[in-house]
């Protein structure tokens, strides 16, 4: 048996210049604690593609005509997916709640929605909101459609295929949507219903290419901006207020917040919940 290759030690300079790539390209932001993650995570990839070190690697990112390839197959690693049914159900409440209540109200003239997963990983929360607005029962017969982009095409790739296992619905309101699900083979796939209205599609926040063009009523950001450092939360936030309609709904993570990001939306405050509004009117720039 061969003995395993030794890992490569990642030096700080060819740290900060693989970093920058990951920066310059999807604003994800690897602080300095975080330069073992790249070693572990990229070490596998320099025997790919036949390199001895992480600086040939990082020149192989920035000159060889292989680069812009291999920077989104090893994303694909950096990232993180984790997502499931469901979660941060108080937010989902109150959209269940109020925002849904409110938009049925605004827009039963054009009797359409559109709703946008940025950052969707494996699909959950865009088969979450499609399955939450059947099951308000309030917008029968409405044109309706939740997108769902990522830079991840393996992410997507899943997504599409809508099949998942028992972990995926692991919140007890995640349980209940299993009712949108068959079980075949040990595996729960997304049902006809829910697979009509949702929509997948490979996009960058960080420049909005891949964006929707058609405006949004509803943006689901969540457990994404913390992988990015400011200036990139601000390009995001500037491409999601372009998309989303005047009076549109802008939802974060618990743990993500506006301040000092943009002053291009307006708080509200919901029963429970902290979530922001695009203002009817126009509003001055980001700060
Ligand atoms: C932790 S998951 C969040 C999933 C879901 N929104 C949730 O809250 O459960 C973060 C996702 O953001 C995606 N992501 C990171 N940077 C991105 C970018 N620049 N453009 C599009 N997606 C990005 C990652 O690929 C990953 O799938």
């Amino acid at each position: 048996m061969r003995a395993p290759e030794p890992r490569q030690a990642l030096p700080e300079q060819a740290f900060r210049l693989l970093r920058e790539i990951f920066h310059e390209r999807f604003g994800l932001w690897f602080h300095d604690d975080l330069r073992f993650l790249l070693e572990l995570r990229l070490g596998p990839r320099l025997a790919l593609h036949g390199l001895r070190d992480f600086d040939a690697y990082q020149r192989f990112l920035r000159l060889d005509p292989r680069g812009p390839a291999e920077i989104l197959d090893a994303v694909e690693v950096l990232t993180t997916s984790e997502t499931y049914f469901y979660r941060e159900p108080e937010q989902l409440r109150a959209l269940e709640r109020e925002i849904l209540p409110a938009l049925e109200r605004e827009r039963s003239g054009e009797r359409r929605l559109r709703l946008l997963s940025a950052g969707c990983a494996t699909g959950e929360e865009a088969y979450t909101l499609a399955a939450q607005l059947l099951d308000s029962g309030r917008f029968a017969g409405w044109d309706l459609v939740v997108h769902g982009v990522d830079l991840s095409r393996r992410c997507l790739a899943r997504a599409q295929a809508g099949s998942y296992g028992e972990q995926a619905f692991r919140s007890p309101e995640g349980t209940e949507l299993r009712r949108w699900f068959q079980l075949r083979e040990g595996r729960w796939v997304a049902d006809g219903a829910l697979r009509r209205m949702v929509r997948f599609g490979a996009a960058n926040l960080l420049d909005g290419e891949g964006l929707p063009v058609e405006p949004v009523d509803v943006i689901l950001c969540r457990n994404v901006l913390l992988y990015f450092d400011s200036p990139a939360r601000r390009q995001v936030l500037r491409h999601l207020h372009a998309r989303l309609r005047p009076g549109g709904w802008l939802l974060l993570g618990h743990a993500e917040s506006l301040l000092q990001l943009s002053a291009d939306f307006e708080l509200v405050r919901l029963d429970r919940e902290l979530v922001f509004r695009r203002p009817r009117a126009a509003t001055g720039g980001v700060p």
